[in-house]
């Protein structure tokens, strides 16, 4: 199969009606969101879904999100909509956070992996939203990279993975946030199962308490399943390992530098992610800097590119962590998912 790539960047119509052509007829189309690349499918047509999984080599018992353009849509896909999620929707949406609540019976077990609850958002991306809307259905897209490698933020993330695999990518330039939505429970106690740009301060600011999943900075189960030591929860992963250092940025500077010097000494191809405030510690050195370590955004943003990049010409990363507090905390999931939770504090 051939990948074509058309760009939305001055214009959306050509791409988006070839696109919303192509999920009518039950084809798949990678699409740009504010968040990460989404690869779409109809999400009222179970065959058409499980393509999605075929091509991104996604095990089948991870359930995918609906997207849809407009808020009264989501009417179509839960049972009902609880009070709580009205609020959120006129505080968030469109925007990055995904509700998940109890499915309606129209929504296919192919979207939600078998469970009776489903994960929404509506996108404020303009491409995305126009190939919605034209589409005319939901649009069910998980994250548009080949399962387990790092989320795609640019079309050309999305080539390298799904070149040959899809019909088409809609080109929407670089994503604004670089990682995924936060993905919120509503189904009793409301609970963030994945950390993103909505922040638990931003949904206790409306809705009050909001309890975060064990699993956010631990490897899936660890509690639960200690007994099943064979478990390892790979996501994110670059072609490099990649080791997190935590602690002050000196002394974490320092270990990273000595890690370096270890690694190199033995052969290995050895780069490190820094922040601004570290880099004088690593001149000489084989480093890039991920932003400001007092705006998270800024390193969420570029996380997965340089884990892309990096990862594909190093064996050993070394990532320092930085604080957990709002956007740090979804900065800090994905780095530590990517590195199979090889962390050290100094
Ligand atoms: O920003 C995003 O959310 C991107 C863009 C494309 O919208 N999508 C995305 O999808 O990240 P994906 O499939 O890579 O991640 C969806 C997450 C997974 O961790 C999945 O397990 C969880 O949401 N999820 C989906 N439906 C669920 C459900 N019914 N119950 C629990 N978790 C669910
Ligand atoms: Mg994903």
């Amino acid at each position: 199969m051939k990948t074509e790539v058309i760009s939305t960047v001055k214009r959306e119509d050509a791409g988006t009606t070839i696109g919303a052509e192509l999920i009518q007829n039950g084809e798949l189309v990678a699409f740009p969101t504010e968040t990460v690349y989404g690869l779409g499918a109809n999400g009222f047509d179970g065959e058409a879904v499980n393509r999605i999984f075929e091509a991104k080599g996604r095990p089948n018992d991870n359930p995918l999100i609906l997207h849809i353009a407009k808020k009264s849509d989501v009417k179509d896909l839960w049972a009902h909509v609880p009070k709580i999620a009205n609020t959120l929707m006129d505080t968030f949406w469109p925007g990055p956070l995904t509700m998940i609540f109890n499915k309606a019976d129209e929504v296919p077990y192919e979207v939600t992996a078998g469970l009776e609850t489903v994960a929404v958002r509506m996108p404020s991306d303009k491409t995305a939203r126009l190939l919605i809307q034209k589409s005319g259905v939901p649009i069910a897209a998980p994250s548009a990279n080949r399962s387990g490698r790092p989320s795609p933020t640019t079309a050309k993330h999305v080539l390298d993975d799904m070149d040959g695999r899809i019909p088409l990518i809609l080109d929407g330039g670089p994503c604004k946030y670089g990682v995924e939505s936060t993905v919120l429970s509503l189904v009793g106690e409301p609970t963030i199962l994945r950390p993103g740009a909505i922040t638990r301060e931003m949904l206790e600011a409306v809705i009050g308490p909001v309890r975060l999943a064990p699993s956010i900075l631990a490897p899936l189960g660890e509690r639960e399943v200690a007994a099943s030591p064979g478990m390892k929860y790979k996501h994110y992963a670059p072609d490099a390992e990649v080791r997190v250092i935590e602690g002050e940025p000196k002394p974490a500077a320092k270990r990273i530098r000595a890690l370096y010097y270890e690694y190199e000494s033995e052969g290995k191809r050895v780069a490190i992610l820094g922040t601004d405030q570290t880099m004088p510690s690593y001149r000489n050195l084989s480093a890039y800097s991920l932003g400001d370590r007092s705006e998270p955004e800024t390193l969420c943003a570029n996380l997965f590119t340089l884990l892309r990049d990096v990862g594909a010409h190093n064996d050993v990363i070394l990532a320092e962590g930085v604080d957990t507090r709002e956007t740090g905390l979804a900065f800090m999931n994905r780095l530590l998912r990517a590195a199979g939770f090889q962390r050290e504090t100094v």
